[in-house]
């Protein structure tokens, strides 16, 4: 057993710093001993968009709070009530926290696990959501490890496509689930709001559904540059040409079946507005661009906003344009992903070979642990980079 376990921990807004911890032990935040949890060594853990919120100060936590919640591993402790897994095992770990027992568990609504997290029916590693340390570290706890984890078949083939499969642990069901939420299939135009890591897994996810026309809007020409480069059209948002106008210049037709928020409430505004923070700016832009009787998925992060321009939005009161949305019967889903519900499947189109575009369109960068500070920086600027932490050097690079 190791010593200590290194980790990032956020300092203060913009700085997040490495340090040595106590090594993880089988227990729960509270105190409770954890028979049911593993230690794993962490081979992947990447840097995510969510991470930027607590970086960049508008999701609030305390100092010293333990990063990370996208998580790949190898087992190398466990619980003596663990039954199905064991040492040596590769996992990937979805980043709700899940007790397996519970009436959403059983329903598969791991998003909303009702105990594993005392304040709210919502857990996650590396946040304010029940005190799970995060996994950009040496080693991680993970409760529930039965019931929670997906262990990849074969190590060797797992490690040859480690840079693919590291995104399970999140942004690509979390992607996936968002085009779920908005009713694409084989033969839907969608429109995706944001070409960050999460809107692009949205375009790899909707050409695996065999979306027709997929449309990916932002503001950032290297990040389109991913998507358009891998089958997808593009809209710039910074020119001043309303969206439904863009999108019928490609479509033929003003709107699409299925639109997706992968950008959350720190949103820009578009064409003029495009340096104004407005944080309803992309729910608002899908809710426009989904036609009548389409459908709308939100998986871009809503909450309180310290950041925001107005004391309601700082609130966490948005100003939707629902009324002008009312007439078109919109469907809108939203909240966390349930990773379990789709991370399975998404794992075998990825050792099949159904993916092969993934990776070009995230553009993964692996980094060290200690290079994580700078990524964040480097990603809260615009990188259109995907970070992925190896924190013992077992990727090749
Ligand atoms: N629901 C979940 O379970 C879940 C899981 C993971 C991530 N997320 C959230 O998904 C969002 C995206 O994550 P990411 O890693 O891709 O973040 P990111 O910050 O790298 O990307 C967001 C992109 O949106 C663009 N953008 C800003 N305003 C826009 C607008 N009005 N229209 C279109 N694009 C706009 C930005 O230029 C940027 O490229 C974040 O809010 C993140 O917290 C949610
Ligand atoms: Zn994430
Ligand atoms: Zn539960």
């Amino acid at each position: 057993m190791a010593d200590g376990n290194r980790a990032v921990l956020f300092d203060s807004p913009g700085t997040m710093k490495v340090e040595t911890l106590d090594f993880p032990k089988l227990q729960m935040p509270n105190g409770r001993k954890a028979p049911h949890g593993v230690i794993l060594r962490i081979v992947a853990t990447n840097i995510c968009g969510s991470d930027l919120h607590i970086f960049r100060g508008s999701f609030p936590v305390p100092q010293n709070l333990v990063m990370g919640h996208e998580m790949t591993g190898e087992v190398i402790e466990v619980g003596p009530d663990v039954e199905f897994l064991k040492e040596g095992d590769l996992v990937s770990v979805p980043f709700n926290v899940a007790c397996g027992r519970c009436r959403n568990c059983k329903a598969q609504r791991t998003d909303v696990c009702e105990t594993a997290n005392p304040d709210v029916a919502s857990a996650a590693y590396g946040f304010n959501l029940g005190g799970f340390d995060g996994g950009q570290a040496e080693y991680l706890f993970v409760p529930y490890a039965d019931f929670q984890l997906l262990r990849f078949p074969d190590r060797d083939q797992a490690m040859e496509k480690i840079l693919d499969l590291a995104v399970l642990s999140d942004i690509l069901p979390t992607a996936f689930h968002g085009l779920m939420e908005a009713g694409a299939k084989p033969g839907s135009t969608v429109y995706i709001a944001g070409a960050g890591p999460v809107g692009r897994c949205g375009a790899a996810a909707a050409r695996l559904l065999g979306a027709s026309c997929i449309i990916v809007g932002d503001y950032d020409q290297d990040r389109l540059d991913l998507v358009r480069n891998n089958g997808c059209e593009t809209i710039d948002l910074s020119l001043d040409v309303p969206l439904g106008d863009q999108i019928e210049a490609i479509l033929g037709e003003p709107a699409v079946d299925c639109a997706v928020d992968y950008v959350g409430s720190e949103a820009h505004g578009v064409g003029a507005a495009s340096n104004e923070h407005r944080p309803a700016g992309a729910i608002n832009s899908v809710l426009d661009a989904t036609r009548a009787g389409g459908a709308t998925g939100v998986v871009g992060v809503y909450g309180p906003d310290p950041l925001a321009p107005t004391q309601a939005e700082r609130e966490g009161v948005f100003p939707l344009d629902f009324g002008k949305a009312w007439i078109k019967s919109p469907r809108i889903a939203a909240g966390m992903a349930p990773i379990q519900s789709y991370n399975r499947e998404l794992m075998m189109a990825i050792l099949w070979d159904r993916m092969p575009y993934l990776g070009a369109m995230l553009n993964t960068r692996v980094i060290s642990l200690d290079e994580a500070p700078a990524a964040y920086q480097a990603f809260s600027d615009g990188s259109a980079s995907k970070f992925i932490i190896d924190p013992h050097g077992m990727i090749s690079r």
